[in-house]
């Protein structure tokens, strides 16, 4: 091989690999750049005066494009791995977040939702309440039988009638704080933590219930009606959804009724939509004459109606779990499993389960 097509395959070595091995070809210790070294010796003196410097120039080239292409190759290498491993100082940090929204929380955004776009505002009210708020202004007097109803909590704190405070039995008194607290037209929801003592796979002895209340002129089980439907609709996020209003007793309202929402099967799973059978979901009613006198406001003025229910049993209704004690064990597995992530915000736009 003459010299320059030497030089040329040198300097076009596609990697660090073939250099090597024409490295070795010609330097190495039977290259044949060394070869021809090697013959210096047996020439005699004028021969090798001529050749001498010829074979030296040849290794002295060869060498050099050696190591001219091998720091090329390496420059080239360099620059790519440069280039996988950019990072971008300038991009923002996206830390993935490591907890996730319980679907408690997440019920409760998806509610809200729902009810700002029918224009209701969220109130709120304590969970250590007094007797009226939570009984007698919601026409449950002390003889009542439905105060047995509930199993209550009692404090031992009294309030300023000797009476014990308790944990609220149920949103409802949020009502009445919201009627004495702002002029009608009203319209609210209030979800929020209840406390009744009892504890089996269906009870535990807090949960949480939602409350709507809606204070007006001129309503009527109508609205009330449309509102369920139209509520439910929203958060099953299924069209064929059919409610079936059932008379019923609630202190507090008059008339009452309690609401069901029919079930079909869909691959050997009831889900909800279709009538098939029915399963209760909501307690609701008419605003009592009674609870509306007893927030001050004339009954033949301002009407309305109220319902609640329990913000658990929706969330194992919509998301499929069936036992609502793990809603409480804090088990980080179960969490993974049924809660979303905590940059999902629900939106009626986006999917309010997404
Ligand atoms: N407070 C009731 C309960 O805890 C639920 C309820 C029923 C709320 C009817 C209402 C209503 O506002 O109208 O069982």
């Amino acid at each position: 091989m003459d010299r320059d097509t030497l030089i040329a395959r040198i300097s076009a070595a596609p990697d660090l690999g073939a250099l090597d091995q024409l490295r070795v070809e010609t330097l190495g210790k039977s290259g044949s750049v060394t070869a021809l070294l090697k013959t210096l010796g047996a020439m005699d003196a004028a021969t090798r005066s001529v050749e001498g410097p010829k074979i030296q120039a040849l290794r002295e080239a060869v060498s050099d494009a050696l190591t001219s292409r091998k720091a090329a190759l390496e420059a080239e290498a360099l620059e790519a791995r440069l280039a996988t491993e950019r990072l971008d100082l300038s991009l923002p940090v996206e830390a993935a977040p490591a907890g996730s929204v319980h679907p408690v929380s997440q019920v409760m955004d998806e509610l809200a939702e729902i009810f700002a776009d029918l224009g209701f505002a969220v109130a709120e009210g304590p969970e250590i309440e007094d007797d009226w708020h939570n009984f007698s202004a919601l026409n449950i007097p002390e003889s009542h039988p439905a105060r047995a109803m509930q199993d209550t909590f009692y404090l031992d704190q009294v309030d300023e009638h000797g009476r014990p405070l308790v944990l609220r039995t149920h949103t409802s008194p949020v009502q009445i704080r919201t009627m004495q607290a702002s002029p009608p037209p009203i319209r609210i929801i209030a979800p929020g933590r209840v406390y009744r003592s009892d504890s089996d796979a269906t009870h535990t002895p807090m949960f949480h219930q939602i409350e709507g209340l809606v204070i007006d002129k001129g309503i009527h089980m109508g609205h009330l009606k449309w509102t369920l439907e139209t509520f439910l609709k929203a958060f099953f996020e299924r069209d064929d959804i059919v409610i079936r209003l059932r008379p019923s007793y609630f202190p507090f309202t008059e008339p009452s009724a309690e609401v069901d929402i029919g079930w079909s099967t869909e691959k050997g799973r009831r889900v909800v939509g279709g009538s098939e059978g029915w399963l209760e979901v909501l307690g609701s009613g008419m605003v009592h004459p009674k609870v509306i006198a007893n927030c001050g406001l004339d009954p033949d003025e301002w009407q309305g109606f109220a319902f609640g229910t329990g913000v658990d049993r929706l969330a194992m209704l919509k998301y499929g779990m069936n036992d609502l004690r793990a809603f409480f064990d804090g088990d980080l597995r179960w969490l993974k499993h049924y809660g979303f992530r905590a940059l999902d915000v629900p939106t009626l736009s986006g999917g309010v389960g997404a």
